[in-house]
Protein backbone atom coordinates (compact mmCIF):
# COMPACT_ATOMS: atom_id res chain seq x y z
CA UNK A 1 0.00 0.00 0.00
CA UNK A 2 1.38 3.56 -0.57
CA UNK A 3 2.22 5.41 2.22
CA UNK A 4 2.51 9.60 2.32
CA UNK A 5 5.22 11.45 1.41
CA UNK A 6 5.46 15.31 2.51
CA UNK A 7 6.96 17.17 -0.50
CA UNK A 8 7.34 20.32 1.48
CA UNK A 9 5.64 22.17 4.38
CA UNK A 10 5.18 26.08 5.13
CA UNK A 11 3.96 27.76 8.00
CA UNK A 12 2.27 31.46 8.78
CA UNK A 13 2.06 33.23 11.92
CA UNK A 14 0.59 36.72 11.46
CA UNK A 15 2.75 39.38 12.67
CA UNK A 16 0.73 40.65 15.77
CA UNK A 17 2.87 38.70 19.11
CA UNK A 18 0.26 38.42 22.30
CA UNK A 19 3.08 37.82 24.88
CA UNK A 20 2.18 36.83 28.70
CA UNK A 21 2.83 40.20 29.99
CA UNK A 22 0.14 41.60 27.13
CA UNK A 23 -2.18 39.40 28.61
CA UNK A 24 -1.58 40.38 32.51
CA UNK A 25 -2.79 43.76 31.14
CA UNK A 26 -5.70 42.50 30.38
CA UNK A 27 -6.73 39.64 32.46
CA UNK A 28 -5.54 38.72 36.16
CA UNK A 29 -2.64 36.50 34.75
CA UNK A 30 1.00 36.75 34.90
CA UNK A 31 3.86 35.63 32.87
CA UNK A 32 4.98 33.46 35.70
CA UNK A 33 1.52 31.49 35.96
CA UNK A 34 1.33 30.94 32.20
CA UNK A 35 4.47 29.85 31.48
CA UNK A 36 4.46 27.58 34.39
CA UNK A 37 1.33 26.29 33.83
CA UNK A 38 1.58 25.92 30.11
CA UNK A 39 4.97 26.50 28.66
CA UNK A 40 3.46 29.22 26.57
CA UNK A 41 5.59 33.08 25.92
CA UNK A 42 3.82 34.28 23.21
CA UNK A 43 1.42 33.99 20.51
CA UNK A 44 -0.10 35.67 17.74
CA UNK A 45 -3.36 37.00 16.65
CA UNK A 46 -4.67 38.51 13.41
CA UNK A 47 -4.89 42.17 12.61
CA UNK A 48 -8.46 43.09 11.12
CA UNK A 49 -7.55 42.88 7.52
CA UNK A 50 -6.18 39.40 8.45
CA UNK A 51 -7.97 36.07 8.75
CA UNK A 52 -8.13 32.26 8.28
CA UNK A 53 -7.50 32.28 4.52
CA UNK A 54 -4.87 34.80 4.38
CA UNK A 55 -2.97 32.87 6.82
CA UNK A 56 -3.58 29.83 4.94
CA UNK A 57 -2.18 31.25 1.20
CA UNK A 58 0.60 32.52 3.15
CA UNK A 59 1.49 28.99 4.82
CA UNK A 60 0.54 27.01 1.31
CA UNK A 61 3.00 29.48 -0.33
CA UNK A 62 5.68 28.91 1.53
CA UNK A 63 4.86 25.06 0.56
CA UNK A 64 4.67 25.61 -2.58
CA UNK A 65 7.48 27.90 -3.22
CA UNK A 66 9.74 24.89 -1.59
CA UNK A 67 8.13 22.12 -3.62
CA UNK A 68 8.40 24.04 -7.18
CA UNK A 69 5.91 21.83 -8.79
CA UNK A 70 3.77 22.87 -11.68
CA UNK A 71 0.21 23.73 -9.62
CA UNK A 72 -1.73 22.23 -12.16
CA UNK A 73 -0.95 18.90 -10.81
CA UNK A 74 -2.25 19.47 -7.03
CA UNK A 75 -5.90 17.65 -7.02
CA UNK A 76 -7.26 18.29 -3.75
CA UNK A 77 -7.21 21.20 -1.30
CA UNK A 78 -8.10 20.18 2.59
CA UNK A 79 -8.13 22.85 4.88
CA UNK A 80 -8.86 21.95 8.62
CA UNK A 81 -10.30 24.61 10.45
CA UNK A 82 -13.19 25.48 12.81
CA UNK A 83 -12.35 29.08 12.93
CA UNK A 84 -13.08 29.87 8.97
CA UNK A 85 -13.64 33.38 7.58
CA UNK A 86 -16.87 32.43 6.09
CA UNK A 87 -19.22 29.25 7.59
CA UNK A 88 -19.26 29.25 3.40
CA UNK A 89 -17.67 29.23 1.03
CA UNK A 90 -14.69 27.30 2.58
CA UNK A 91 -11.61 28.24 3.08
CA UNK A 92 -10.44 25.77 0.72
CA UNK A 93 -12.66 26.97 -2.16
CA UNK A 94 -10.86 30.58 -1.20
CA UNK A 95 -7.40 29.51 -1.50
CA UNK A 96 -8.09 27.31 -4.79
CA UNK A 97 -9.00 30.88 -5.95
CA UNK A 98 -5.89 32.82 -4.78
CA UNK A 99 -3.32 29.90 -5.61
CA UNK A 100 -5.03 30.03 -9.29
CA UNK A 101 -5.54 26.39 -9.22
CA UNK A 102 -8.02 24.31 -11.68
CA UNK A 103 -11.57 23.56 -11.56
CA UNK A 104 -11.11 19.97 -11.61
CA UNK A 105 -9.30 19.81 -7.68
CA UNK A 106 -11.18 18.81 -5.03
CA UNK A 107 -11.51 21.55 -2.25
CA UNK A 108 -13.55 21.36 1.43
CA UNK A 109 -13.08 22.40 4.80
CA UNK A 110 -12.77 20.22 7.44
CA UNK A 111 -13.29 20.57 11.08
CA UNK A 112 -12.12 18.07 13.63
CA UNK A 113 -11.02 20.75 16.13
CA UNK A 114 -7.28 20.01 16.82
CA UNK A 115 -7.05 16.33 15.57
CA UNK A 116 -8.27 18.44 12.20
CA UNK A 117 -4.69 18.29 10.28
CA UNK A 118 -4.60 14.44 11.38
CA UNK A 119 -8.16 13.26 10.03
CA UNK A 120 -6.69 16.22 7.13
CA UNK A 121 -3.93 13.04 6.51
CA UNK A 122 -6.26 10.50 6.57
CA UNK A 123 -8.57 12.17 3.99
CA UNK A 124 -6.39 13.18 2.04
CA UNK A 125 -4.55 9.78 1.41
CA UNK A 126 -8.12 8.60 0.65
CA UNK A 127 -8.22 11.33 -2.24
CA UNK A 128 -5.13 11.43 -3.59
CA UNK A 129 -5.54 7.24 -3.75
CA UNK A 130 -8.67 8.15 -6.61
CA UNK A 131 -7.07 11.25 -7.78
CA UNK A 132 -5.39 11.26 -11.25
CA UNK A 133 -3.45 14.16 -10.05
CA UNK A 134 -0.46 13.18 -7.83
CA UNK A 135 -0.12 16.37 -5.16
CA UNK A 136 -2.90 17.20 -2.68
CA UNK A 137 -2.28 20.21 -0.35
CA UNK A 138 -3.35 19.92 3.36
CA UNK A 139 -3.81 22.68 5.23
CA UNK A 140 -4.31 23.77 8.87
CA UNK A 141 -5.66 27.24 9.54
CA UNK A 142 -7.09 29.09 12.34
CA UNK A 143 -7.89 32.75 13.36
CA UNK A 144 -9.17 31.59 17.29
CA UNK A 145 -8.18 35.35 18.27
CA UNK A 146 -11.72 35.91 17.09
CA UNK A 147 -13.27 32.79 19.06
CA UNK A 148 -12.05 34.32 22.79
CA UNK A 149 -13.71 35.70 25.72
CA UNK A 150 -10.99 37.87 26.61
CA UNK A 151 -12.39 38.03 30.05
CA UNK A 152 -11.59 34.05 30.66
CA UNK A 153 -8.43 34.06 32.22
CA UNK A 154 -8.93 30.30 31.66
CA UNK A 155 -9.21 29.79 28.13
CA UNK A 156 -7.94 33.55 26.45
CA UNK A 157 -4.17 32.57 27.71
CA UNK A 158 -4.14 29.42 25.88
CA UNK A 159 -4.92 30.32 21.98
CA UNK A 160 -3.14 32.00 18.70
CA UNK A 161 -3.39 32.11 15.30
CA UNK A 162 -1.60 30.49 12.35
CA UNK A 163 -1.55 28.19 9.79
CA UNK A 164 0.67 25.68 8.66
CA UNK A 165 0.56 23.50 5.10
CA UNK A 166 1.84 20.16 3.66
CA UNK A 167 2.39 19.47 0.32
CA UNK A 168 1.57 15.72 -0.01
CA UNK A 169 1.97 12.62 -2.23
CA UNK A 170 1.25 9.06 -2.36
CA UNK A 171 4.92 7.31 -2.62
CA UNK A 172 5.21 3.49 -2.69
CA UNK A 173 8.63 3.74 -0.63
CA UNK A 174 7.07 5.92 1.81
CA UNK A 175 5.17 4.31 4.92
CA UNK A 176 2.35 5.68 6.43
CA UNK A 177 0.57 3.90 9.71
CA UNK A 178 -2.36 5.96 11.10
CA UNK A 179 -5.14 5.55 14.04
CA UNK A 180 -7.44 7.96 13.94
CA UNK A 181 -11.01 7.86 16.51
CA UNK A 182 -13.80 9.91 18.07
CA UNK A 183 -15.76 9.58 21.06
CA UNK A 184 -18.72 12.01 21.31
CA UNK A 185 -18.82 14.63 23.19
CA UNK A 186 -19.97 18.45 23.87
CA UNK A 187 -18.20 18.84 27.19
CA UNK A 188 -14.94 19.17 27.14
CA UNK A 189 -14.15 22.09 24.55
CA UNK A 190 -16.86 23.65 22.74
CA UNK A 191 -17.73 26.77 20.65
CA UNK A 192 -21.48 27.36 21.05
CA UNK A 193 -23.63 28.33 17.75
CA UNK A 194 -26.51 29.64 18.98
CA UNK A 195 -28.54 32.93 18.37
CA UNK A 196 -28.00 35.00 21.46
CA UNK A 197 -24.85 33.32 23.18
CA UNK A 198 -21.12 34.35 22.06
CA UNK A 199 -19.48 32.04 19.79
CA UNK A 200 -16.60 32.14 21.78
CA UNK A 201 -14.35 28.89 23.40
CA UNK A 202 -15.48 26.88 26.55
CA UNK A 203 -13.13 24.42 27.90
CA UNK A 204 -13.12 22.07 31.58
CA UNK A 205 -9.40 22.48 31.45
CA UNK A 206 -9.06 19.50 34.14
CA UNK A 207 -11.26 17.59 32.37
CA UNK A 208 -9.41 17.80 29.36
CA UNK A 209 -5.75 17.98 30.61
CA UNK A 210 -6.91 14.41 31.94
CA UNK A 211 -8.23 13.41 28.53
CA UNK A 212 -5.14 14.10 26.86
CA UNK A 213 -2.49 12.66 29.28
CA UNK A 214 -5.11 9.33 28.99
CA UNK A 215 -5.22 9.15 25.18
CA UNK A 216 -2.10 10.30 23.86
CA UNK A 217 0.07 7.57 25.30
CA UNK A 218 -2.50 4.59 24.54
CA UNK A 219 -2.66 6.15 20.84
CA UNK A 220 1.12 6.34 20.93
CA UNK A 221 1.27 2.93 21.68
CA UNK A 222 -1.39 1.26 19.40
CA UNK A 223 -0.04 3.04 16.51
CA UNK A 224 3.70 1.71 16.93
CA UNK A 225 2.72 -1.61 17.72
CA UNK A 226 0.48 -1.22 14.56
CA UNK A 227 3.31 -0.19 12.58
CA UNK A 228 5.37 -2.85 13.93
CA UNK A 229 8.10 -0.26 15.22
CA UNK A 230 9.25 0.27 19.17
CA UNK A 231 8.93 3.23 20.50
CA UNK A 232 12.50 3.89 20.60
CA UNK A 233 13.04 2.92 16.11
CA UNK A 234 11.10 6.48 15.80
CA UNK A 235 13.36 9.20 15.75
CA UNK A 236 11.13 12.24 17.03
CA UNK A 237 7.36 12.94 18.23
CA UNK A 238 5.74 16.01 17.20
CA UNK A 239 2.11 16.09 19.73
CA UNK A 240 -0.34 18.62 19.03
CA UNK A 241 0.61 22.12 20.92
CA UNK A 242 -2.26 22.25 23.79
CA UNK A 243 0.15 22.30 26.70
CA UNK A 244 4.03 21.70 27.50
CA UNK A 245 2.78 19.67 30.67
CA UNK A 246 0.46 17.29 28.73
CA UNK A 247 3.60 16.71 26.20
CA UNK A 248 5.97 16.18 29.08
CA UNK A 249 3.35 13.67 31.00
CA UNK A 250 3.10 11.94 27.62
CA UNK A 251 6.94 11.48 27.41
CA UNK A 252 7.05 10.25 30.97
CA UNK A 253 4.67 7.62 30.14
CA UNK A 254 6.37 6.51 27.41
CA UNK A 255 9.76 6.37 29.23
CA UNK A 256 11.07 8.45 26.41
CA UNK A 257 13.02 11.49 27.14
CA UNK A 258 11.81 15.05 26.23
CA UNK A 259 14.30 15.43 23.61
CA UNK A 260 12.65 13.06 21.62
CA UNK A 261 9.37 15.64 21.47
CA UNK A 262 9.22 18.86 19.43
CA UNK A 263 8.14 21.86 21.54
CA UNK A 264 7.58 25.33 20.13
CA UNK A 265 4.10 26.36 22.56
CA UNK A 266 6.53 29.07 23.71
CA UNK A 267 6.22 31.06 20.51
CA UNK A 268 2.75 29.97 19.02
CA UNK A 269 0.51 28.54 21.72
CA UNK A 270 -2.41 26.14 20.89
CA UNK A 271 -2.86 26.99 17.43
CA UNK A 272 -5.82 23.84 17.24
CA UNK A 273 -5.90 22.42 13.73
CA UNK A 274 -2.68 24.57 12.56
CA UNK A 275 -0.84 23.54 15.66
CA UNK A 276 0.66 19.94 13.92
CA UNK A 277 1.18 21.24 10.64
CA UNK A 278 2.82 24.45 12.14
CA UNK A 279 5.45 22.49 14.54
CA UNK A 280 6.34 20.13 11.39
CA UNK A 281 7.55 22.67 9.51
CA UNK A 282 9.32 24.26 12.61
CA UNK A 283 10.73 20.96 13.40
CA UNK A 284 12.04 20.26 9.56
CA UNK A 285 13.63 24.23 9.13
CA UNK A 286 15.35 23.63 12.24
CA UNK A 287 16.80 20.48 11.47
CA UNK A 288 15.20 19.07 14.71
CA UNK A 289 14.08 16.27 12.27
CA UNK A 290 15.57 15.20 8.90
CA UNK A 291 13.81 14.23 5.84
CA UNK A 292 14.42 10.22 6.26
CA UNK A 293 13.53 10.34 9.36
CA UNK A 294 10.43 8.25 10.71
CA UNK A 295 8.51 10.69 12.77
CA UNK A 296 5.30 9.96 14.66
CA UNK A 297 2.31 13.57 14.45
CA UNK A 298 -0.30 13.15 16.97
CA UNK A 299 -3.41 15.42 17.74
CA UNK A 300 -6.27 15.07 20.16
CA UNK A 301 -9.14 17.95 21.06
CA UNK A 302 -12.87 18.65 21.11
CA UNK A 303 -14.92 16.60 19.70
CA UNK A 304 -13.24 14.19 21.72
CA UNK A 305 -11.03 13.52 19.03
CA UNK A 306 -7.49 11.68 18.56
CA UNK A 307 -5.09 10.78 15.55
CA UNK A 308 -1.98 9.85 14.93
CA UNK A 309 0.32 9.08 12.60
CA UNK A 310 3.56 7.53 11.71
CA UNK A 311 5.05 8.35 8.09
CA UNK A 312 8.78 9.18 6.86
CA UNK A 313 9.41 13.10 6.66
N1 LIG B 1 -3.72 33.06 35.38
C1 LIG B 1 -3.64 32.95 36.73
N2 LIG B 1 -4.39 32.08 37.42
C2 LIG B 1 -5.25 31.30 36.74
C3 LIG B 1 -5.38 31.38 35.35
C4 LIG B 1 -4.57 32.30 34.67
N3 LIG B 1 -4.61 32.44 33.35
N4 LIG B 1 -6.30 30.48 34.96
C5 LIG B 1 -6.74 29.85 36.06
N5 LIG B 1 -6.11 30.37 37.14
C6 LIG B 1 -6.26 30.00 38.55
C7 LIG B 1 -7.56 29.28 38.83
O1 LIG B 1 -8.60 30.19 39.03
C8 LIG B 1 -7.17 28.52 40.08
O2 LIG B 1 -7.25 29.39 41.17
P1 LIG B 1 -7.82 28.88 42.59
O3 LIG B 1 -6.86 27.80 43.02
O4 LIG B 1 -7.76 30.11 43.42
O5 LIG B 1 -9.20 28.39 42.30
C9 LIG B 1 -5.70 28.17 39.88
O6 LIG B 1 -5.22 29.09 38.89
C10 LIG B 1 -5.47 26.78 39.40
O7 LIG B 1 -6.32 26.54 38.31
P2 LIG B 1 -6.37 25.18 37.58
O8 LIG B 1 -7.49 25.20 36.58
O9 LIG B 1 -6.35 24.06 38.60
O10 LIG B 1 -4.97 25.19 36.82
P3 LIG B 1 -4.31 24.03 36.03
O11 LIG B 1 -3.01 23.69 36.62
O12 LIG B 1 -5.28 22.90 35.75
O13 LIG B 1 -4.02 24.71 34.62
C11 LIG B 1 -4.88 24.77 32.38
C12 LIG B 1 -5.11 25.19 33.81
C13 LIG B 1 -6.00 25.34 31.52
C14 LIG B 1 -3.55 25.35 31.91
C15 LIG B 1 -4.82 23.22 32.33
O14 LIG B 1 -5.97 22.68 32.94
C16 LIG B 1 -4.77 22.72 30.91
O15 LIG B 1 -3.79 22.92 30.21
N6 LIG B 1 -5.80 21.96 30.49
C17 LIG B 1 -5.79 21.43 29.13
C18 LIG B 1 -6.08 22.54 28.16
C19 LIG B 1 -5.95 22.09 26.76
O16 LIG B 1 -5.07 21.35 26.45
N7 LIG B 1 -6.85 22.58 25.88
C20 LIG B 1 -6.82 22.31 24.52
C21 LIG B 1 -6.93 20.87 24.22
S1 LIG B 1 -6.93 20.64 22.52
Amino acid sequence: MKGLKIVATGRYAPRRVVTNEDLSQIVDTSDEWISARTGMKRRHFCEEQEGNLSNAVSAATKALEKANIDKAEIGAVVVATFSGDYFVPSTACLVQQKLELPDETICFDLNAACSGFMFGLQVVRGLLLQSEKPYALLIGSEVISRRLDMTDRGTCILFGDGAGAALLKLDENASYTSIMGSHGDETLIYVPNQEGVPHTVHMDGHATYKFAVQTVPKLIREVAEKAKLGLEEIDGFILHQANARIIDAVARNLGLPKSKFFVNIEEYGNTSAASVAIALDDALEQGWCKPGQKILLAGFGAGKTWGAAILDV
